[in-house]
């Protein structure tokens, strides 16, 4: 499945690209954003990181249909990223089907929730899925309050080694019929 673009009110969520490389590093280059990354992400992080990733790990997965991995960008603003999403068909057990990621400026904004809402209806009515399992650090409120509002429901306790020294995860379940349920109210 080739990454499509998706549009929300203040967002359009398009393809990312190796061009993007230099603005997210800027933003991704923070500890605030790595901690609660799993110790797959390099700390410090360095400066090449985020065209490595692009390079050698995104846009390959992106070109064999294995995963969507979406540039945020605010409607407003034209092209310019302000952050990541990504949807993984396959379930991985340790890291399950999503991961995001927010540059500090445009955090608590609602831009999350507004970004995964849009994921969510492409995964689930567009792709078929039929559920996905998404994870996030033990004690990381921001990704944890993101779930809540967009169906998740918590599974159990996972591990995962994080930045931040945490090695307990959460793991979460979104159902196409608990989002279905969910997306008319929000
Ligand atoms: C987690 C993250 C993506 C949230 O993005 P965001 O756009 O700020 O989230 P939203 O604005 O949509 O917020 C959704 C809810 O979470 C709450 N929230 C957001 N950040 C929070 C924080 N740091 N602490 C507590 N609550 C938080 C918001 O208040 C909102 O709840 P409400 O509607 O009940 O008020 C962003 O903080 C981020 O990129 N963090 C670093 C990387 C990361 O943790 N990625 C996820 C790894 S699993």
């Amino acid at each position: 499945m080739q990454t499509p673009i998706l549009k929300t009110e203040r967002l359009v969520l398009r393809p990312v690209t190796l061009e993007d490389a230099p603005v997210l590093q800027g933003y991704f280059n923070d500890w605030e954003i790595i901690k609660n990354l799993s110790t797959v992400v390099p700390w410090p992080y360095p400066d090449n990181g985020t065209e490595t990733f692009l390079r050698e790990n995104a846009l390959p997965r992106m070109e064999r249909g294995e995963a969507c991995v979406w540039a945020i960008c605010l409607r407003d603003e034209g092209e310019a990223p302000i952050g990541l999403i990504e949807l993984e068909f396959e379930t991985d057990p340790e890291r399950g089907n999503r991961g995001f990621w927010l540059a500090r400026p445009y955090q608590r904004q609602g831009y999350m929730s507004e970004a995964v809402s849009a994921v969510n209806d492409f995964a689930f009515f567009e792709c078929g899925l039929e559920r996905l399992l998404v994870m996030n650090a033990y004690g990381n409120a921001g990704s944890r309050r993101v779930k809540e509002k967009t169906g998740a429901v918590f599974l159990r306790m996972g591990e995962l080694a994080h930045n931040s020294g945490e090695t307990r995860s959460e793991v979460w379940e979104v159902t196409r019929e608990n989002w279905m349920k969910i997306r008319r109210v929000l």
